[in-house]
């Protein structure tokens, strides 16, 4: 299976790590690409980076991107999305308040994306799961939602040979609370450990 990760930050980092530590290779693709072949560096020789130009070849796309950027490659990409895995692992969060979701109500960044990308099949996971945590060893639960099966058990089977417990909530319709219940997420890591913590994870 040919996985592309687009992004070279935190997210990338810790789930091309999984992958990699689960005997998959990934692509790592960025505008920059010498972020990209600096983190395809670290993965090792099952890594590979290269720029931002096309997910050619790619039967899973994994956006690590803030959500306009997700967005934005949904957009551009969208001939060439088509039939393709992709994953929204987004948090479209007002960052600077934690108050609420950027996001029109009634809707979510998953189906805006599905939106954007219309042959797609859009799966969201990875949206609670923090960077740090997925970069450590040990087990995370990972919450997936999407309308397309195939592609759910794909993405469910790359978290099983990773060290993670896939949990199917159902359908794309779901995805925004999954992203709302991340906001709260958020907003109660101080209450939990006295400071802002991403060492802390939802699992059931
Ligand atoms: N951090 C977490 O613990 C966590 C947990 C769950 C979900 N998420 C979600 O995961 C996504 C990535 O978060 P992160 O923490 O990995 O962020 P990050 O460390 O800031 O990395 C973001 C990456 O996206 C690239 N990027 C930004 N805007 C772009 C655009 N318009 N087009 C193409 N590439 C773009 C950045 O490239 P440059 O370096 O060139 O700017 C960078 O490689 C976000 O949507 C976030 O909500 C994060």
């Amino acid at each position: 299976m040919e996985i592309l990760i687009v992004g070279s930050g935190n997210m990338a980092r810790g789930i091309g790590l999984r992958l990699v530590h689960g005997g998959r290779r990934v692509r790592i693709a960025d505008r920059d690409p010498d972020k990209a072949a600096d983190l395809a560096a670290e993965l090792g020789e099952n890594a590979g980076g290269e720029p931002l130009d096309s997910p050619e070849g790619a039967d899973v796309v994994v956006l690590a991107t803030p959500y306009e950027g997700s967005k934005e490659m949904a957009r551009r990409w969208a001939d060439d999305l088509a039939g393709t895995t992709v994953v929204d692992i987004c948090n479209p969060v007002d960052f600077d308040t934690f108050d609420r979701l950027v996001t029109p109500a009634g809707t979510s960044a998953a189906e805006e994306i599905a939106g954007a990308a219309s042959g797609a099949k859009v799966v969201k996971a990875f949206n609670t799961t923090f960077a740090s945590r997925l970069a450590a060893p040990g087990p995370l639960d990972v919450f997936i939602a999407g309308d397309d099966e195939d592609a759910k058990r794909q993405i469910a089977d790359l978290c099983s040979s990773a060290e993670l417990r896939p949990i199917d909530v159902g359908g794309l319709q779901h995805a925004g609370a999954l992203e709302a219940f991340q906001l709260l997420h958020m907003r109660v890591q101080d209450q939990i450990q006295g400071n802002w913590s991403t060492a802390i994870t939802f699992a059931l």
